[in-house]
């Protein structure tokens, strides 16, 4: 089991590595991610069994709650709350009605939440939490919130005087049923899908608001198809454990997929968790197995790997085989592969990356995933 103390080891260190962001909060990583579903009990069986989360905390009627119910689980760093209301009449349900199962909260770790609101809310941000204290035996933990995208907020977690499993008010989760891990590590990144002309609001958001600064632009020549394009901008805060890409649609022939999520999710909204692996082979053939659905790299991609990537220590015939993508930054090269939309609706859908050495990311891969994504796109008839 992670201790919380654990964390600060894990990824880039606590040092400077982007310094051309502020970063005066600090963050110093991400706290946990919830999202809001239509069955928490059920998503909870699919992430242990699909992705191999383990049973971490949990809260409900038998808590003392009577509005919702929440399953926490953890694999490495990662924590993911899954939460479902018990009744129609409240924001969860809306929530959960209007952009189907959803990311809610991306949630921050820091040292002082009460500093993180007051400083980010002075730049510009919208209050969502005012600082609160939450007790229990294990001690307290200080949370407070602000709005960021679409219905999506950024919860500041205050966690230094808290030994207990989650947060107060959540008790231990034992479960019989305990699938063993994938070999997921912690949040590489999180992107987010804004309308037609927001990518720079959100950018400029990130760079005012918190004090990130902008790793690396993508524009509709980098990333399109001759049917539609889309543009990104990665920020990252100044540790980069904390990165969010933001993507926007681009005009072109047909419906940019950016379009078709916001359509389908009802707004802007977190289109995909990055999650990174010590061993992409590994974790791909074991969550295969266990019947999470990739998309398809088209075959003719691996064509031109070698002369993108140059030399690697896989077996480019096994990543072939498995649909691992490959590609590379000036530092170095990174393995990646992305699942289908894991719920009805076209939205969110998960990442597996593994880092060798790069730190950004490849406009070979983005372009791949966009051409991937488009060929789904056009068997769903949305394109
Ligand atoms: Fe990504």
């Amino acid at each position: 089991m992670t201790t919380l103390t654990g964390i600060s080891d894990f990824h880039y260190g606590l040092q400077k590595i982007f310094p051309e962001a502020e970063d005066f909060l600090p963050l110093l990583g991400t706290d946990y991610v919830e999202l809001y579903v239509g069955n928490a009990k059920q998503a909870a069986h699919y992430y242990q069994s699909a992705f191999g989360f383990q049973t971490l905390a949990y809260a409900g009627l038998e808590t003392g709650l009577r509005d919702r119910t929440s399953y926490v689980l953890q694999q490495g760093k990662i924590r993911l709350v899954l939460t479902s209301a018990l009744h129609s009449n409240s924001p969860i349900a809306e929530h959960q009605s209007k952009h189907g199962d959803a990311v809610k909260v991306i949630a921050l770790w820091v040292d002082d939440a009460r500093e993180a609101f007051r400083q980010t809310v002075a730049r510009g941000a919208t209050p969502y939490l005012e600082p609160s204290v939450e007790q229990d035996a294990f001690g307290e933990v200080l949370r407070s919130g602000i709005h960021t995208y679409g219905e999506t907020v950024h919860i500041f977690v205050e966690r230094k005087n808290y030994q207990g499993v989650f947060l107060p008010g959540y008790e231990k989760w034992v479960s019989d049923y305990n699938p063993p891990v994938t070999g997921l590590q912690y949040i590489d990144h999180m992107v987010g899908n804004v309308g037609w002309g927001e990518m720079n609001t959100w950018a400029k958001f990130y760079a005012e608001v918190m004090g990130f600064a902008n790793l690396i632009s993508f524009d509709d020549k980098d990333i399109s198809t001759e049917y539609s394009a889309l543009m990104s901008k990665v920020m990252t805060n100044g540790n980069g454990r904390i990165k969010f890409p933001i993507n926007e649609p681009a005009k072109g022939l047909k419906k940019s997929q950016i379009e078709e999520f916001i359509e389908f999710f009802e707004g802007p909204g977190c289109q995909h968790i990055a999650v990174a692996t010590n061993d992409i082979v590994f974790t791909i053939q074991d969550m295969r197995q266990r019947g999470v659905e990739f998309l398809h790299v088209p075959g003719t991609y691996y064509d031109t790997v070698r002369d993108r990537v140059g030399i690697i220590d896989e077996d480019l015939e096994q990543l072939k085989s498995l649909g691992i993508m490959v590609d590379r930054d000036d530092e170095g090269y990174l393995l990646q592969i992305f699942t289908r939309p894991v719920e009805d609706r076209p939205t969110m859908f998960f990442e597996i990356i593994q880092r060798k050495g790069a730190k950004s990311f490849g406009k070979g891969n983005f372009q791949a995933l966009f051409e991937s994504i488009e060929a789904e796109q056009a068997r769903r008839g949305t394109l």
